[in-house]
């Protein structure tokens, strides 16, 4: 009676009622150990499905991306005065520009300054007062820029062959200086760095193959 010895009851009676009894032990241990074996598996597997949440959040959610700065195609003029063969320019843009936030937080920048050249001469900047793009969002701000051409830039024949083209190149450059900040406690600093390159169409007075780095 190797089950009898195993079971723990060496001495006890081999009558059938003392067999069945001591069989439905053994049927009930078994069975609990089926359902111990049932429940750490349950556990286990909720542990690795929250490990997987945890990663999944971490890459997601958790995740600080740097916001995109640029300049809209969708910028207009007030004023525009372009003399292709004198040459020079003078116009009031009000430029659009964008701020691209795809964190799971908002992005809060302080002041900061755009700053248009013409081959990198300085033709006007403007001040972009301090305010933050939302959760997932596109904040668009408009400022105006007076886009003046400097005397240096006189007898510039670069600048007479471009106008001549009827097109004024110009590029922008800017920095926002912010905080992502996510489910209120998580704050990383992150800088959005502008470097467009646009195209003044002179015919249609419009912006044109915009495109920023
Ligand atoms: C941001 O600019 C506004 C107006 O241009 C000014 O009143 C404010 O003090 C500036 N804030 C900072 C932090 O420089
Ligand atoms: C200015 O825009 C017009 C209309 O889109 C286009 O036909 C023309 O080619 C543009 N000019 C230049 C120099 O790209
Ligand atoms: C902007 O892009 C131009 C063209 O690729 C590059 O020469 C210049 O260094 C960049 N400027 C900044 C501030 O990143």
């Amino acid at each position: 009676m190797a089950e009898q010895y195993k079971a723990g009851y060496p001495l006890a009676p081999t009558n059938g009622y003392a067999r069945s009894d001591q069989e439905a032990a053994r049927a009930n241990s078994d069975e609990r150990r089926q359902k111990q074996k049932k429940w750490a598996l349950y556990i286990i597997a909720f542990v690795i499905f929250q490990i997987g949440i945890i990663v999944l959040f971490t890459f997601t959610v958790m995740k600080f991306r740097t916001p995109k700065f640029r300049v809209r195609p969708a910028s207009s003029f007030d004023t525009f005065d372009v003399q292709p063969t004198t040459p020079s320019f003078n116009m009031r843009m009000n430029a659009q520009l964008g701020v691209r936030n795809t964190n799971f937080g908002p992005f809060k920048y302080g002041n900061t300054t755009i700053t248009f050249y013409y081959k990198g001469t300085e033709v006007g900047s403007a001040t972009i007062r301090k305010s933050k793009a939302n959760f997932r969002s596109t904040k668009k701000v408009n400022v105006p820029v007076d886009l003046v051409m400097p005397t240096t830039l006189a007898s510039s024949a670069d600048l007479i062959s471009d106008l001549s083209s009827g097109i004024l190149p110009l590029t922008s450059q800017s920095k926002l200086n912010g905080k992502v900040e996510i489910m209120f406690i998580f704050k990383k600093k992150r800088t959005a760095n502008m470097n467009c390159t646009i195209e003044i169409n002179i015919s249609t007075k419009l912006l044109q193959n915009v495109k920023c780095k």
